[in-house]
């Protein structure tokens, strides 16, 4: 990248992230020597106030900084020879004097902060490793087999937010069989990976919430607003919570009624529920979820499989129990946004349109075929690069497990001709 790309790299981040401009400015005060303690190695990633991980990362793949020292206790980063320091100090005054409306992220944004990972699954996206592959596995791994469910609900917590208008949150479903580990895998997500849970036994006021005199009580929906959410036993609940789930899961707010009024609250969770029986469930909340799975009790053999590995690790920790390197990807991709260059939306239309004219069973529901391009993008989004026409043909393999592979295979072909 040539000199001024790189000055106008700068710029842009600049414009975007206030704390990126503090970055910028600590930095330079490093190099021309005006700190207390002068290293002589570059600095450190602890050095610089509003350096994230995202910013740092940035960097390192546009070469604007490169590492310079590296020991046990981290790396130490310099300037990029090509980079002189009088351009940089120009481009941050000239972005200050724009007064932009850039974002403050906060340094409590800062990852809890580990630069071998960080490396490590740089090399793993260089090396083209299948993301969605790789950490679902790590879902709960006290549970054997179950790598579609695991699959869905990764790409459940990985999914984006809300934007223009269009749902980016992916909704899971888990229903059937007792004993079948969907509280296992759900109870695994909320005390381990962190993330909300509700139980009809635990929460007094429900999903949504409820009005007590003058003061409202939020729900577990609006308390998981922005994040994801556990809901065991679904079934269990009210019909009125569920009719305040629906709501929350499309249109990303719950309202709660007091006295003659009522208050909206936001609530853009990502859902996660188990559920036994689903017969009394609205088909209009059905509807909503992305992926419903029926779980189903094994087989024997399989049923044989299961017991000999659950014995093989029986209180034992296996890789990936504490879900500590889960939840800081997680927490890494959560703000990408993967790009949809314009060929690339042009053959997704053209990919689910053929989809369509193949399967007269998939017509009737546009929300289904929504379904396909978000979940498409939320693969890109875990692998942190721009979205591929491939990712269409993944997503509709997801979506629609008993598909016939000879269709994928057509599509496949109708890619490469379009092409
Ligand atoms: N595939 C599996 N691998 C390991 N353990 C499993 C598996 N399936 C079930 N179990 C174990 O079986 C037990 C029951 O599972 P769990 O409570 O998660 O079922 P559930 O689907 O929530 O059932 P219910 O519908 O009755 O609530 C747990 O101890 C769980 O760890
Ligand atoms: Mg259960």
């Amino acid at each position: 990248m040539a000199e001024n790309d790189k000055i106008a790299v700068i710029k842009e981040l600049c414009r975007k992230k206030e704390d990126y401009v503090t970055a910028f400015k600590e930095i330079l005060k490093i190099i021309k020597g005006e700190r207390e303690r002068p290293d002589q190695f570059g600095f450190s990633m602890y050095d610089i106030r509003g350096m994230s991980v995202h910013l740092l990362s940035r960097l390192r793949q546009d070469q604007i900084l490169k590492c310079t020292y590296e020991s046990n206790k981290g790396k130490w980063f310099w300037l990029a020879d090509d980079l002189p320091v009088e351009d940089i100090e120009r481009a941050i005054e000239e972005v200050d004097e724009e007064q932009c409306e850039n974002e403050k992220i906060g340094l409590q944004n800062q990852l809890p902060y580990n630069i071998g990972w960080l490396e490590k699954w740089e090399q793993m996206l260089r090396d083209g490793v299948d993301m969605l592959e790789y950490w679902s596995k790590q879902i709960n791994p006290k549970v054997i087999g179950l790598e579609y469910v695991k699959q869905v609900v990764l790409l459940s917590l990985a999914s984006a937010g809300d934007k223009y208008g269009d749902r980016g949150r992916i909704h899971v479903l888990m229903y059937g069989d007792p004993g079948t580990a969907k509280s296992a895998i759900g109870g695994w997500l909320v005390h381990t990976l962190g993330i909300i849970g509700a139980s009809h036994r635990t929460s007094d006021v429900g999903l949504t919430g409820d009005a007590r005199g003058d003061t409202i009580a939020p729900g577990i929906l609006p308390v998981a607003n922005e994040r994801a959410v556990y809901i065991d036993e679904l079934d269990k609940f009210s019909e009125k919570d569920r009719y305040g789930l629906l709501e929350s899961m499309e249109e990303g707010e719950v309202i709660i009624h007091a006295g003659k009024t009522h208050v909206r609250l936001p609530a853009r969770c990502r859902v996660i529920a188990g559920a036994n029986s689903i017969k009394n469930f609205a088909p209009e909340l059905l509807d909503r979820f992305d992926f419903k799975v029926d779980l189903k009790i094994p087989g024997i053999d399989e049923e044989k499989e299961i017991i000999a590995q659950i014995v093989e690790a029986w209180r034992e920790a296996k890789e990936g129990y504490y879900g500590e390197e889960l939840r800081a990807y997680l927490e890494w991709i959560k703000s990408y946004e993967p790009k949809i260059p314009d060929e690339v939306r042009k053959m997704i239309a053209i990919l689910i349109q053929a989809f369509i004219d193949m399967n007269e069973a998939v017509r009737g529901s546009i929300r289904k075929k929504e379904s396909i391009v978000r979940v498409a993008y939320t693969i890109a989004k875990l692998n942190r690069r721009a979205m591929k026409a491939e990712d269409v043909l993944h997503a509709i393999r997801l979506l629609y497990p008993t598909i016939n592979g000879g269709q994928v295979t057509i599509l496949q072909t109708l890619m490469g001709m379009v092409r």
